[in-house]
């Protein structure tokens, strides 16, 4: 039996397939859904232009940098990134960063309280332990200044179909009450916002017909916005669990 436990750093050849990756027509649409998205959720907490201006940000995962526009946009001024992959790290710097340092999220090579705010987007799914999740937590909470706030987002066990914390190759899923004790119990932050994001309906059990439906309903003019509109008004109705991933917004 193989006992030994994979992480993160096991996968990282293919945990960098994002909007920058896509392969062909149907996957940039539901990039840009995923990606609509997550933006409406980061920048309401965000909070707008006058908390971000001339400020510095870190992007933890920039992949290839597929933020950099949208925090560019926000107004900050510094935009730091940290990227495991070497090349992905490269290709981020050369999108505009001020710096991307290529290394592991949890031994970043910045000074104590430098930082005034982090994101982080469809990262934690992929490491994988609990202890290397919270070894992330706490060196975010190491390097923002104090009331500095870190926002990210990890996938929904329920969602997917199970209960509680799960490994499903290079993914790991938990439920709400897991994801705030591995706050509450590795950091000092307190958690000011939760938000859901979008809703799919643990979609690999689906029929062959309703993928069908599925994928083509994202195509046809409009589906992006129709399909973002449907989230917002489900958001209203069901629990947080049954979004595919959710945000939290943490303060130091
Ligand atoms: C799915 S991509 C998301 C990229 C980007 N944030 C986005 O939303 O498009 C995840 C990225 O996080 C990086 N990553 C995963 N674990 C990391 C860690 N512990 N430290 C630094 N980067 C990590 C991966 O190499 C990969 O490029």
């Amino acid at each position: 039996m193989d006992t030994i436990k994979k992480t993160h750093r096991d996968y990282q050849a293919i945990i960098g397939g994002t909007a920058a990756s896509s392969r062909n027509y149907l996957e940039k649409r539901w990039n840009q859904y995923y990606f609509k998205t997550y933006k409406h959720v980061v920048s309401r907490m965000i909070g707008g232009l006058e908390s971000c201006a001339g400020k510095t940000v870190l992007d933890v995962g920039t992949s290839h940098g597929n933020w950099y526009s949208f925090l560019k946009g926000q107004g900050f001024a510094n935009l730091l990134g940290v990227e495991l992959d070497p090349g992905r790290a490269e290709l981020a710097k050369k999108s505009g960063y001020t710096e991307v340092y290529n290394c592991d999220a949890a031994n970043i090579p910045l000074p104590d309280k430098s930082v005034d705010l982090a994101v982080s987007n469809d990262v934690f799914v992929h490491i994988l332990q609990l202890e290397d999740k919270a070894a992330v937590l706490k060196e975010i909470q190491r390097v923002l200044k104090p009331g500095g706030v870190f926002i990210f987002n990890q996938t929904m066990s329920p969602a997917h179909g199970v209960r509680n914390f799960t490994i499903d190759k290079h993914c790991s899923y938990l439920n709400l009450d897991e994801l705030i004790r591995l706050v509450t119990e590795n950091t000092g932050f307190s958690i000011e916002d939760i938000k859901p994001t979008y809703f799919s309906f643990g979609n690999k059990h689906f029929s062959l017909i309703a993928n069908i439906l599925r994928h083509s309903f994202i195509l046809i003019p409009g589906g992006v916005s129709l399909r973002f509109r449907r989230d917002l008004l489900l958001s209203g109705i069901l629990s947080l669990e049954q979004s595919d991933s959710v945000y939290l917004k943490l303060r130091k």
